[in-house]
């Protein structure tokens, strides 16, 4: 064979993988509304920078007449690429070759993409479109399907990791998404979930959709699985592309910096109108954090799962930040099993990639009641308080009203190593709301007095002057300053400035224990 007639055949392999599961299926695709594996990555990735490995890897089964059905690639895309000129790695399922079901080759290509990126030290992205276990592998696809969850496991706190679910993603499959730090899920097109509507009937008599089951609704709101939805795929690559800019590369590295063009020691004259002047009103802390965050910019994550606890990422000063808040005007701003849930997870998150983590405190308690305390409430809660305790990263807070009780602890207070703790003028923290603590304190006294309405409503306006503003709690050096409200987005940046160079480190250990 001759030089040119070699090169030829190149060109003739590349152009065959290229084509993955053939025309009528990449039409079949395009028909369900979903981009091809290849056109997601062109669509991810900086232009011209994708660099494909392992195109011609075929898989090696040859029992049910697979001997005869081999395409280059096996049903998935692997390789490297830049993403606003970083460097990522990615992975990405092909439905069109055998419904992008997963044998034992295409395990080795996604494993091979995820040791490459943890000794390179850069994230990995995951395009999920699979109908699971090549059936005819058997077990050899279920052990392809464990060496990946192991490199999650591995990879978890080095290098980001982030899963898109572009389609089916069924049964033991879902461990491998679940495992990382973000699930993005495309509305209408994907679904995740142990086991289908088939057997959930089979099990439960349950009748459900795979959409009602699984669809990015039900995980965006009801399980929290989904930290992100997206119209479409497209959408859902752009999406990839703004969480990454506020992420570094790796866990040895600082989040990049983004010059936003707004001027860090601007002052919102509009934050000093947020808080209604009764203190039992809500209002939205959404509207708070836009008014002190660069260009208002806010990426929240899960929006719509426990909304009585606000996380996302934003930046100062074009340094990116993790910002945790309690929302006032979902369930008044309690904690509850979700909210603390959520609120832990993003905590340990920023704490894994140097994020520092600013907390907006208006907090009444946890939510009482028995579904809570039977649910777990104790546990769940306990995660918050242990992320917070744990986080090494720097730690801000402002009380902007409420930090009652327990609640007041576990929100990054000075006690678990909160660096800088501003309260606004309106703050009231203290062990209970005044009302609740005079009931208990006053009981006696309530019950003997002649008209216990009014001794109630006067012992309550004394405690409320007494406890119900920041200034007890700055006597005893657990608020560092009292800062007028105008003033948060100064203070917030230069405290960010000085942390830059923190130090703080946690006893050595194989790892600690917190309470799953
Ligand atoms: C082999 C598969 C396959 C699979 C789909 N295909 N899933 N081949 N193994 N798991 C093939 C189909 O035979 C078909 O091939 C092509 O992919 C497209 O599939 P369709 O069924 O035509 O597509 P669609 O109607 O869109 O349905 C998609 C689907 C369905 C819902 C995913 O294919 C399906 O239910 N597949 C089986 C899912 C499943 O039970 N997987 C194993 C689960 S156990 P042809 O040649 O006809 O076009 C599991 C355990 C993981 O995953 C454990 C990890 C620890």
């Amino acid at each position: 064979m001759s030089k040119a007639e070699r090169t030829e055949r190149l060109r003739r392999l590349r152009e065959e993988a290229l084509l993955g599961g053939g025309e009528k299926r990449i039409r079949a695709q395009h028909e369900k509304g979903k981009l091809t594996a290849r056109e997601r990555i062109a669509v991810l990735l900086d232009e011209g920078s994708f660099e494909e490995l392992d195109m011609f890897v075929t898989h090696r089964t040859t029992d049910f007449g697979m001997a005869e059905r081999k395409v280059l690639g096996d049903g998935v895309v692997t390789g490297s690429g830049r993403i606003d000129g970083r460097s990522v790695f990615v992975f990405s399922q092909d439905f069109t070759v055998f419904g992008g079901s997963l044998s034992e080759a295409y395990a080795g290509k996604i494993c091979k993409v995820m040791d490459l990126a943890m000794k390179v030290g850069v994230p990995v992205i995951g395009l999920n479109d699979s109908g699971g276990a090549r059936i005819q592998e058997g077990v050899r696809s279920l052990g392809g399907y464990a060496d990946i969850f192991l490199r999650n496991t591995l990879a978890s706190g080095v290098i980001p990791q982030i899963s898109a679910i572009m389609g089916p993603c069924a049964g033991g499959a879902v461990y491998s998404p679940a495992i990382t730090d973000f699930v993005v899920m495309v509305e209408g097109t994907s679904y995740m979930y142990v086991t289908g509507p088939d057997v959930v009937k089979t099990v439960t008599h349950e009748e459900v959709s795979h959409e009602d089951l699984g669809g990015a609704s039900a995980h965006s709101t009801k399980s929290g699985i989904a930290h992100f939805t997206a119209r479409d795929d497209e959408a859902a690559l752009h999406l990839i592309h703004e969480l990454l800019s506020y992420l570094p590369l790796n866990n040895m590295e600082d989040p990049p910096f983004l010059e936003t063009g707004d001027d860090p020691e601007r002052r919102e004259a509009g934050l000093d109108e947020i808080i209604p002047d009764d203190t039992s009103k809500p209002y939205d802390m959404k509207e708070l954090l836009r008014m002190v965050v660069d260009g208002g910019r806010f990426l929240e994550v899960q929006p719509h799962y426990a909304e009585n606890l606000i996380v996302g990422f934003a930046r100062i000063g074009g340094q990116s930040i993790g910002i945790v808040a309690n929302q006032p005007a979902v369930l008044a701003g309690t904690l509850d099993i979700k909210a603390s849930l959520k609120g832990a997870r993003f905590v340990r998150f920023c704490d894994c990639f140097n994020i520092p983590v600013i907390t907006f405190e208006d907090v009444p308690g946890f939510l009482p009641g028995t579904t809570q305390e039977h649910g777990g409430i104790i546990k769940h809660g306990a995660k918050l308080l242990y992320a917070y305790c744990e986080a090494t990263v720097p730690k801000i807070t402002v009380i902007t009203r409420k930090a009652y009780g327990g609640a007041y602890d576990v929100m990054n207070s000075k006690h678990v190593r909160g660096d800088f703790n501003f309260a606004w003028p309106t703050a009231e923290i203290a062990v209970m709301g005044p009302r609740g603590a005079v009931k208990i304190i006053y009981r006696s006294e309530l019950a003997e007095s002649k008209d216990p309405a009014a001794l109630e409503e006067r012992l309550v306006a004394e405690y409320t002057e007494k406890f119900a503003n920041p200034y007890t709690a700055a006597e005893v050096g657990f608020v560092d300053e009292v800062i007028e409200p105008l003033e948060t987005r100064p203070k917030l940046y230069r405290a960010l400035q000085l942390l830059r160079t923190k130090q703080d480190q946690n006893p050595s250990k194989k790892h600690g224990n917190i309470p799953l």
